[in-house]
C-alpha cells in the first residue's frame, strides 16, 4: 500500500542578508510538522524557498554593483546554510528564479489571459519620474514625491489586471463553509469583515517600470507582479504545467500553508482566487502564526532588534533553540523573545526536567546493575504512570494535528515531570539497600527507561539530535524501538536493557554570565550601527531632559567656553546604513572639518551644500558610526518634529566667530 501524502509549505523568503530568529520560527515549525508526519508514516513534501524578484532586489543589487541574479545567489546560499544549521529537512527548496518556476508562472498568466481572467487595462497613478515609482494620493508628502520631494505626475500606465472582484462571492462562501480553511479563527473573521465584505477590486498583476521579474510571455515589456509570481511557487514546485507533474498529482492540494499573520490576506484571498480561476482545489488550510517580538515590536533589521540564530545555535545547540521557539510561543499568537527566557527554559525544561531524568536513570542502572535482571516486580505507582503516558500521548497527537506545538510539548513534559516524581515516590536508593528488593528495584528502573524511550520518540520532531543521544545511553538502535507506533505499547523495550552514561546533553547554564555574553554579542555581532544610533539618541534624550530639568543660569565666562563659528558646507552625503545621519565637510576659515549631524530627515545632502551654518568648533571629536565628527552644527527644533539649521542672517565669511 502506498503511503498517504502530506504537503506542508513555509512562505518563500525575501532574500535578506540576515535572516533572524523570527524567520527561523516558521521554518522550524514546518520542519517539526514534516518530521512528525514522516514518523507517522506519511509521504511528506515539505517546501520552502526564496522569493527573488521585484524592484527592491533590483535596486539593492544596483547599489552593490552586482547583477540581481548575483545578488540573490549569494544570499540564497546563506539562507540554505541557516536551514542546515537549524536541522531543517525540506524536501524541496524553490527559488522563483528557477527556470521551471518561471515557465509555470508564464503559463498560468497566459492561461488566465486566454480565458479572460486577466485583461489589459490602464494603471492610473501618480508617478515620480526621477524615482520611477508610483504613489497613491495618501502616500504623497505635501503633494510631492515622498522619496525625493519633487513634483509627481498623473500617469496612466498600461497594465494587466486579474479579475479578483469576480471571485469575491465564491471566496466568502468558501471560507464560511470551510471553517478549518483559515486558522486561527480570528484571522478568518478579519479576512471576511475587513477585506471581503467591503468589496474586492481587480488586482494589477504586471509592471513595466522595472525589469527584474518574470516577463509576460506574450508582452515582454511587462513583468509579472511579484505576489502572483510568489504564490505560484506552491504549485510550480510540484511540477504544475510542467512535463513531469507527478508530484503535483500526488501532493496538491496542500495540507497546510504556514504563513506569518501579515501575509494571511495574500494566501486566503488572492491565492484562492487564482486557484479558482485555474480550476484547482484550494489548500486545506492556511495557518497564520504570530510574530516573534522583542519588547513588543516585530523583530526588524532597521530597528536593530534582530537576534542571530547562528549565535544561539553555536552556544546552545539547534535542539535547544528549536525547543524554545516552539515551546515558548503559542502558535498563532505573538510571543516575546528574550535571552533570559531562553536560558530559563534551557535550564528548567531541558537541563532539569529531561536532562536530570535521563542522567539519574542511567546512573542508577549503571550503579545498581549495568544490565537489568529480567526478574522484575511492579509497584503501586506503575498504573498511574502508564495511564499518564497513555493520556499524554493521545493529547500530544491531537495537538499536533492542530499545529499547537507548544501544547504538544507541554503534553510531553507532563510525562517527564511525572517520571521525575516517580523517582521520588519509589526511592530506588532505598530499595537498593536491601537485596530482597532487587526485583522491585529492577522494575522501577525499567519503567523509567521505558518512559524515557517513549519520550525520546515524542520529542524527535522538535529536537532531532537529542533522541540519538538518549538512545546511545540505553543501547537502543533506530528501528522498531524508535518507531512511533511503539510508544502506544508500554513495555516494548527489552527487559534486560543495559545503560551507560553518555555526554551531558544539556549542561546547566550560568544565567548571569551567559546573559552578559549574549549582550556583548548583540553589540558586536548584530547591528553595531543601529546600536550606536540608539545610544546617540539616548544620550540626546538625556541631554534634553537635563535641559528641561535644570535650566540654570550661566555666567558670560561659562558661555565663552563654547567656541562658535560660521562655517560653509562644501560637501555633504548620507551616512551609509544610517537613516538619520548626514556627514558634511564644512569650511571654517582656512580649515575644513568633517561633521556628522542627525538631520537626514530634514535636509537632502545636495540641498545642504552651500549653506552657511553655525558650528560648535571646540567640541571634543567623536566617532558616529565609525565616522569622525569634529564639531556640531547648531539646529533649532520644535516639539512637532520640525528642524532647521541655524546660520547667520546676513552675509558673513566662514570662520567668523559667533559670540
Ligand atoms: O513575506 N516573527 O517574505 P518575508 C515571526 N516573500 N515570523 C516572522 C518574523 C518574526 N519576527 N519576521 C518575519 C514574504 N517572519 C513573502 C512571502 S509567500 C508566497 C511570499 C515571517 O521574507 C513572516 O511572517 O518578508 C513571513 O511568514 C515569513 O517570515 C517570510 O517573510
Ligand atoms: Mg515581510
Amino acid at each position: 500500500m502506498s503511503k498517504p501524502a502530506y504537503y506542508i509549505t513555509t512562505p518563500i523568503y525575501y532574500p535578506s542578508n540576515k535572516l533572524h530568529i523570527g524567520h527561523s520560527y516558521t521554518t522550524v515549525a514546518a520542519d517539526a510538522m514534516a518530521r512528525y508526519k514522516r514518523l507517522r508514516g506519511y509521504d511528506v513534501m515539505f517546501l520552502t524557498g526564496t522569493d527573488e524578484h521585484g524592484q527592491k532586489i533590483e535596486r539593492r543589487a544596483a547599489e552593490e554593483n552586482v547583477t540581481p541574479q548575483q545578488f540573490v545567489d549569494n544570499i540564497v546560499k546563506g539562507i540554505k546554510e541557516l536551514w542546515e544549521t537549524m536541522d531543517v529537512t525540506y524536501d524541496k527548496f524553490i527559488r522563483t528564479t528557477d527556470e521551471e518556476h518561471k515557465q509555470t508562472v508564464q503559463k498560468i498568466f497566459k492561461k488566465l489571459y486566454d480565458q479572460g481572467d486577466i485583461y489589459k487595462g490602464a494603471y492610473k497613478g501618480l508617478y515620480c519620474t526621477p524615482c520611477e515609482s508610483f504613489f497613491t494620493e495618501v502616500q504623497l508628502k505635501d503633494g510631492k514625491c515622498p522619496d525625493c520631494g519633487r513634483p509627481v505626475e498623473k500617469v496612466k500606465e498600461e497594465a494587466y489586471f486579474f479579475k479578483l472582484s469576480k471571485y469575491q462571492d465564491r471566496l466568502i462562501e468558501y471560507i464560511e463553509s470551510h471553517p478549518e480553511f483559515i486558522e486561527p479563527k480570528a484571522r478568518q473573521n478579519e479576512m471576511i469583515n475587513n477585506f471581503l465584505k467591503p468589496g474586492l477590486e481587480d488586482l494589477c498583476v504586471s509592471r513595466t517600470s522595472f525589469k527584474w521579474g518574470i516577463p509576460v510571455e506574450f508582452d515582454t515589456n511587462h513583468v509579472v507582479y511579484v505576489w502572483l509570481d510568489a504564490l505560484s511557487n506552491y504549485i510550480s514546485a510540484l511540477g504544475y504545467m510542467q512535463e513531469n507533474d507527478e508530484r503535483f498529482q500526488k501532493f496538491w492540494p496542500a495540507d497546510v500553508h504556514l504563513v506569518g499573520k501579515e501575509i494571511v490576506r495574500f494566501h486566503t484571498i488572492i491565492w484562492p482566487a487564482m486557484l479558482m480561476a485555474l480550476d484547482l482545489p484550494l489548500p486545506k488550510q492556511v495557518f497564520g502564526h504570530g510574530w516573534l517580538v522583542i519588547n513588543g515590536g516585530k523583530m526588524s533589521k532597521s530597528q536593530g532588534t534582530v537576534v542571530d540564530p547562528n549565535v544561539l545555535v553555536e552556544r546552545y545547540g539547534s535542539d535547544a533553540i528549536r525547543y524554545f521557539l516552539l515551546r515558548e510561543i503559542a502558535f498563532g499568537q505573538d510571543g516575546n523573545f528574550s535571552n533570559e527566557a531562553l536560558i530559563s527554559r534551557i535550564n528548567s525544561d531541558l537541563a532539569n526536567d529531561l536532562g536530570n531524568l535521563t542522567s539519574r536513570t542511567v546512573a542508577m542502572i549503571e550503579k545498581y546493575f549495568g544490565t537489568l535482571p529480567t526478574e522484575q516486580e511492579g509497584n503501586e505507582f506503575d498504573a498511574d504512570v502508564q495511564n499518564v503516558i497513555k493520556e499524554q500521548i493521545a493529547k500530544m497527537e491531537a495537538n499536533m494535528e492542530k499545529l499547537f506545538f507548544n501544547n504538544a510539548l507541554e503534553d510531553i513534559w507532563v510525562i517527564i515531570r511525572r517520571m521525575n516524581k516517580y523517582i521520588d515516590e519509589t526511592m530506588p536508593w532505598v530499595l537498593a539497600k536491601d537485596e530482597a528488593n532487587k526485583a522491585k528495584l529492577a522494575g522501577v528502573l525499567y519503567t523509567l527507561a521505558e518512559a524515557i524511550r517513549i519520550v525520546s520518540i515524542m520529542i524527535e520532531p522538535f529536537m532531532p539530535r537529542t533522541p540519538e543521544k538518549i538512545w546511545a545511553q540505553f543501547g537502543i538502535e533506530r528501528g522498531e524501538l524508535t518507531a512511533w507506533d511503539s510508544i502506544h505499547n508500554f513495555g516494548t523495550l527489552q527487559k534486560d536493557l543495559t545503560a551507560k552514561k553518555g555526554e551531558n546533553m544539556f549542561p546547566r547554564i550560568d544565567k548571569e554570565k551567559e546573559l552578559a555574553v549574549l549582550e556583548s554579542h548583540a553589540k558586536t555581532v548584530e547591528t553595531p550601527a543601529a546600536k550606536e544610533e540608539k545610544k546617540a539618541e539616548k544620550s540626546a534624550k538625556k541631554e534634553e531632559v537635563k535641559e528641561v530639568n535644570e535650566i540654570s543660569e550661566i555666567t558670560i565666562d561659562d558661555f565663552a567656553k563654547v567656541q562658535l563659528k560660521v562655517g560653509e558646507v562644501i560637501e555633504c552625503e548620507k551616512v551609509p546604513k544610517a537613516d538619520k545621519l548626514l556627514v558634511s565637510k564644512i569650511k571654517i576659515g582656512d580649515e575644513v572639518r568633517q561633521i556628522v549631524s542627525g538631520i537626514a530627515a530634514y535636509y537632502k545632502p545636495e540641498e545642504f551644500v552651500g549653506k552657511k551654518v553655525v558650528v560648535v568648533t571646540n567640541l571634543k571629536p567623536v566617532k558616529l558610526r565609525g565616522i569622525l565628527s569634529q564639531g556640531m552644527v547648531l539646529c533649532a527644533s520644535d516639539d512637532n518634529g520640525n528642524l532647521v539649521a541655524v546660520g547667520p542672517l546676513g552675509e558673513m565669511v566662514s570662520g567668523a566667530e559667533v559670540r
